[in-house]
């Protein structure tokens, strides 16, 4: 039995009719299109053939998969490992939980961390340390260079560094601890006033008060002047970011009732 897992509805829907060896039409969009045909081309997608009985897919969180521990012989993390919200450390004892002793985890694509913490962006020595220190055989790194997104219809493409690495798993390892905020974990507790949450409130508010001030009659311009008056935005810049609220604004009613 295999098990393919994926956050994203789109790949898990066309990833289904490929299996079905069904054809799936999608537009392409070059990043750099060479001519005006190839601003948007219709694809065909089509797999060689069904896909063997015992591949399922299933829609789940790789941080928190829906799987009882030990239950796999091979875990396969295609490019993913640098692009999944959470830190190797802890996706490493991740993969390790979901194997059976002496499994292995095949790890491949790029080390190109997206992480937001620049401190979980890691080097390859700091790859196989962190490999080994969760319960796995310390990993030899294969790099090879390869085509990416590389579209014939396209004037720009990029070549990546993939890296690929095979380990069997040697012992449990110790998913690192990640306690609640005591805000979370207790009610009663202060909601802590962070710097960025105290300067995304005040948009907020900024925000409410722009709404508050739609009353059928006022002008976009009323409106930047009274937040200029009310020494909430400079003069000149009240104009544009109040145009930008109200349409914001418009937008998310539009969507909420549907129209
Ligand atoms: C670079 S793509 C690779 C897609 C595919 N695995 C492949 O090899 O072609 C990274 C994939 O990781 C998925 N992903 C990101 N975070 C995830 C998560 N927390 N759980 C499961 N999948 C995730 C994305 O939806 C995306 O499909």
């Amino acid at each position: 039995m295999t098990v393919a897992v994926d956050i994203n509805p789109l790949l898990l829907a066309v990833a289904r009719r490929m299996y079905a060896a069904e054809r799936v039409d999608l537009y392409e969009f070059p990043v750099a299109p060479r001519d005006l045909a190839s601003h948007a081309l219709l694809r065909a997608l089509a797999a060689p053939a069904r896909a063997e009985p015992g591949l399922h897919l299933v829609f789940g969180d790789a941080k928190q998969p829906p799987f009882a521990p030990g239950s796999f012989d091979t875990v396969v993390t295609p490019w993913l490992v640098d692009v999944v919200d959470t830190d190797l450390e802890s996706l490493a004892a991740t993969v390790n939980s979901l194997l059976a002793p002496g499994g292995s985890w095949v790890c491949t694509g790029t080390l190109f961390f997206q992480q937001s913490d620049p401190a979980q962006a890691y080097s390859s020595e700091e790859v196989q340390e962190i490999v080994a220190g969760a319960g796995f055989e310390s990993p030899q790194l294969q790099a090879s260079r390869q085509p990416y997104l590389a579209s014939p219809a396209s004037r720009h493409a990029r070549v990546e560094e993939v890296v690929t690495f095979a380990v069997r798993k040697q012992g449990e390892a110790e998913l690192p601890l990640r306690p609640l905020p005591p805000w979370l974990a207790d009610p009663r507790h202060p909601v802590p006033l962070l710097p960025e949450v105290a300067d995304h409130a005040l948009a907020l508010r900024v925000r409410g008060y722009v709404a508050s001030l739609v009353d059928g009659r006022r002008s976009l311009s009323d409106i930047a002047a009274k937040l200029v008056e009310d020494r909430l935005l400079p003069p000149a810049e009240a104009t544009g970011i109040v145009r930008d609220y109200l349409l914001r604004l418009h937008d998310e009613a539009r969507l909420r009732t549907g129209i």
